[in-house]
């Protein structure tokens, strides 16, 4: 079967309601503490991504077992560290940075070496940013210059650590509280804000944990050792498969959406404030609070006139994933837009800042960059009529969402490789575009 599509159109006006895949983040977070509970624990609407199914398979391999009645997945967890490891065990984490980082934190106390590995573009990043803090609890990691394969041997003589996570990553914040679960004592990290899932998780679970906000960082303790019951739990919609939708919606002409039922967790909602500050009319309705979790309807219309932004570095944790269809906006929008110290998006699944360069210079619009720092020369006459192809991103699954959003509203004929890479995220991306009027070949 080919693996590109094909788009040379663009959408034309629509009015709908639609639901995106559910949230990411919060599916692979579930499983992997439905996996540390004891007894079993339901999780309704999980999505069905790569990502979370190779969560599934690797709680699996480690000797949990789970399996699906009707639309709900049940896990049957022993306990913490209730592994049961074999000898030579592999585990792979696919595409998935967050499942790596927060299984090597459960990983901490097994008595069997466990070897990780992941895929081209997992194998590419760092992950000194975890090995460091596990060492400190006393955890022996081997790796090829920070990289995948990583061999993890756990100990019984872990100790509580004092952590500065100073990155702002959810990831390596939750990998350590992950780690402090079977640690006996009180493991304190003062981080950077960062989406703050994993702590809602744990408190709505009702383990020892206390978060203390500051303006820019949290101070987190957690008291190892206790154990978490089996639990039940519905997954909302994330607001990063939403993001394509807000702007698809937001750049056609004379369109509106309702997107229902999505997680907008203030961690999470900077996309909202930043294209809001541009001049759209984002809004949240029908809001409510789920095991901690803010849940609404995300409400957009389609907006002729939108402003460049001088965005704060303070909102860039919250839009981390969502700053390459930000740009999409500050390419359609009047002046010049300002975004900085966005170093981080080089290290997801691609080198999502390079590429967004590149991208940008493809369909026309003036970039200037100075290091992590990004000025896009907005134009709001921009219309594509030329040929693009789009290939050799790594399968980065929002490089490709990005590509078909520019298409559908931007016009040009386009020719979009890698189409599987939907399957990381968000499975039925297509088809609910198709939905919407799309043509896609
Ligand atoms: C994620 C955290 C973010 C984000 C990633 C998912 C998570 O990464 O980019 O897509 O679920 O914890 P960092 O924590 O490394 O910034």
């Amino acid at each position: 079967m080919k693996n590109h599509i094909l788009i040379k159109n663009k959408i034309k006006s629509f009015n709908r309601k639609i639901t995106v895949s559910s949230d990411k983040s919060i599916s692979i977070r579930s499983i992997l503490l439905a996996s540390q509970s004891i007894g079993k624990s339901e999780i309704s609407n999980l999505l069905e991504s790569e990502d979370v199914l190779n969560s599934l398979k690797i709680i699996k391999k480690l000797g949990v077992n789970y399996s699906k009645k009707g639309s709900i997945y049940q896990i049957e967890g022993y306990g913490l560290n209730g592994f049961n490891i074999k000898r030579n065990t592999k585990i792979n984490a696919g595409n998935s940075g967050t499942l790596a980082r927060l299984i090597l934190g459960l990983l901490v106390k097994s008595d069997k070496k466990v070897k990780l590995i992941g895929d081209k573009s997992l194998s590419k990043r760092d992950f000194s940013r975890v090995i460091r803090p596990l060492n400190l609890f006393g955890v022996n990691l081997k790796s090829r210059k920070n990289c995948l394969p990583i061999e993890i041997q756990g100990t019984k003589y872990l100790r509580p650590i004092t952590y500065n996570e100073n990155i702002g990553s959810a990831q390596v914040k939750s990998c350590i509280i992950l780690s402090a679960l079977n640690t006996p004592g009180t493991t304190v990290l003062k981080c950077r804000k960062s989406r703050n899932h994993t702590e809602l998780m744990l408190k709505f679970l009702k383990y020892p944990i206390k978060i203390k906000k500051n303006k820019n960082f949290d101070i987190i303790k957690v008291k190892g050792l206790n154990q978490i019951k089996g639990f039940k739990y519905n997954i909302p919609g994330d607001i990063s498969s939403a993001s394509f939708f807000i702007v698809l919606t937001l750049l056609s002409q004379n369109s509106q959406i309702i997107i229902e039922n999505v997680n907008v967790n203030e961690s999470r909602t900077g996309i909202i404030t930043i294209l809001n500050k541009m001049g759209a009319n984002i809004f949240l309705r029908k809001k409510t609070l789920y095991n901690g979790e803010r849940i609404a309807n995300i409400h957009v219309k389609s907006k002729k006139n939108l402003f460049s932004i001088n965005c704060p570095s303070s909102l860039n944790s919250s839009a981390i994933d969502e700053f390459l269809i930000i740009f999409l906006v500050a390419a359609k929008a009047k002046g010049i837009s300002k975004f900085n110290n966005l170093g981080e998006m080089n290290k997801k699944e691609s080198r999502r800042l390079d590429l967004a360069v590149k991208f940008l210079k493809l369909i026309g619009i003036k970039v200037t960059r100075f290091k992590d720092n990004i000025a896009i020369h907005g134009n709001p006459k921009l219309i594509l009529t030329d040929n693009f192809q789009m290939k050799n991103f790594l399968k980065d699954h929002r490089i490709f969402f990005l590509s078909c959003i520019a298409a559908l509203t931007l016009g040009g004929k386009w020719r979009i490789n890698d189409r599987d890479s939907i399957n990381t995220s968000f499975p039925s991306f297509l088809n609910i575009l198709k939905k919407l009027g799309a043509k896609i070949n």
